[in-house]
C-alpha cells in the first residue's frame, strides 16, 4: 500500500499561490516518489479548477466539505455533484474544525459521505478526540463512536478514506506519540474489521502537526497509510519532504 499524502490547505491560498505551490509540487514528483506515494489536495473549492491546471497527472485535488443536501435553495453551499462535475474525485468531511466551528454532528458528516458516494466521490472521513477527551482517558470512546456513526453502511474500501486527527495535535505544533497513534490507528483498523470485509484495504490516514521532522516515524507507523498535512501542505519544500520521509 503506497502512502497517501494529503494536503489540507483549509482557508489558505489564492490563484497565485495555487499555482506555483502545485507546480512546484509537480515538477520534483518522480518515479522514486511514486513508487512510495500518492498524492492529494484540498485547496478551497474556489480554486480547484485552478489547481486542476497546475497539479499535473499525480496530484489529485479534492474539496473540504460538501453540503448535506442534494441541490436546490442552499445558499452558499457546494453540493457532491457539483464538485464530481468540476472534476474532483475526493471530499474532505467531519473535519475538526467543521465539527467544531459549524456545530457539525456524527449524523451529518455521515449523510454528507452517503452523497459523497452517490455522486462518485471517495470520502475522507475526519474523527479524532479534544485534549480534554483525551486526559479523561475518553479517547477510543469519541473515536469508537464518531466511527460508527459517521460512517456509513455502504462504506467501502474504494470509496471512503479515515483520517485520524487528535484536535489537540492540530496546529499546535504537538503531534501524538508514535506509540499513541500505533495504538489508535490498530483500533480503528479493529473497529472497521467489526463492519467491513475489507477493513484491511482502508487508508488511514494520521493529521495533527505533521512535518518533515516527524513524518518518517509517523508514516512508519503500523496502521498509517498516509498523512493529512495542514500547515506543511503550504510550503511545496516541507511537503515533499514529507513524502520523501516516507518508508
Ligand atoms: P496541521 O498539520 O496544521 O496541524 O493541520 C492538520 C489538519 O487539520 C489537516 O486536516
Amino acid at each position: 500500500m503506497k502512502k497517501l499524502i494529503a494536503g489540507n490547505w483549509k482557508m489558505n491560498g489564492s490563484v497565485e499561490m495555487t499555482q506555483d505551490l502545485l507546480s512546484e509540487i509537480n515538477s520534483e514528483i518522480d518515479g522514486d516518489l511514486l513508487d512510495k506515494c500518492g498524492f492529494l489536495v484540498f485547496p478551497p473549492a474556489l480554486y480547484v479548477t485552478e489547481a486542476f491546471k497546475n497539479a499535473g497527472t499525480y496530484i489529485d485535488v479534492g474539496v473540504q466539505d460538501c453540503s448535506h443536501n442534494e441541490s436546490g435553495a442552499y445558499t452558499g453551499e457546494i453540493s457532491a455533484a457539483m464538485i464530481k462535475d468540476c472534476g474532483a474525485s475526493h471530499v474532505l468531511l467531519g473535519h475538526s474544525e467543521r465539527r467544531q466551528y459549524h456545530n457539525e454532528t456524527d449524523e451529518l458528516v455521515c449523510t454528507k459521505a452517503k452523497l459523497a458516494f452517490d455522486n462518485g466521490l471517495i470520502a475522507v472521513i475526519c474523527i479524532g478526540e479534544t485534549e480534554e477527551q483525551r486526559d479523561n482517558g475518553k479517547a477510543f470512546d469519541v473515536v469508537e463512536k464518531q466511527l460508527a456513526a459517521s460512517v456509513p453502511e455502504s462504506a467501502n474500501a474504494e470509496n471512503t478514506i479515515i483520517a485520524y486527527e487528535p484536535v489537540w495535535a492540530i496546529g499546535t505544533g504537538k503531534t501524538a506519540s508514535a506509540a499513541d497513534v500505533a495504538e489508535m490507528h490498530s483500533f480503528i483498523r479493529g473497529k472497521l474489521g467489526e463492519r467491513f470485509s475489507d477493513s484491511e484495504n482502508f487508508y488511514i490516514l494520521y493529521g495533527g502537526s505533521m512535518k518533515p521532522e516527524n513524518a518518517g516515524e509517523l508514516l512508519a507507523t503500523p496502521n498509517v497509510n498516509g498523512g493529512l498535512i495542514g500547515g506543511a501542505s503550504l510550503k511545496a519544500d516541507q511537503f515533499l519532504a514529507i513524502a520523501k520521509a516516507a518508508p
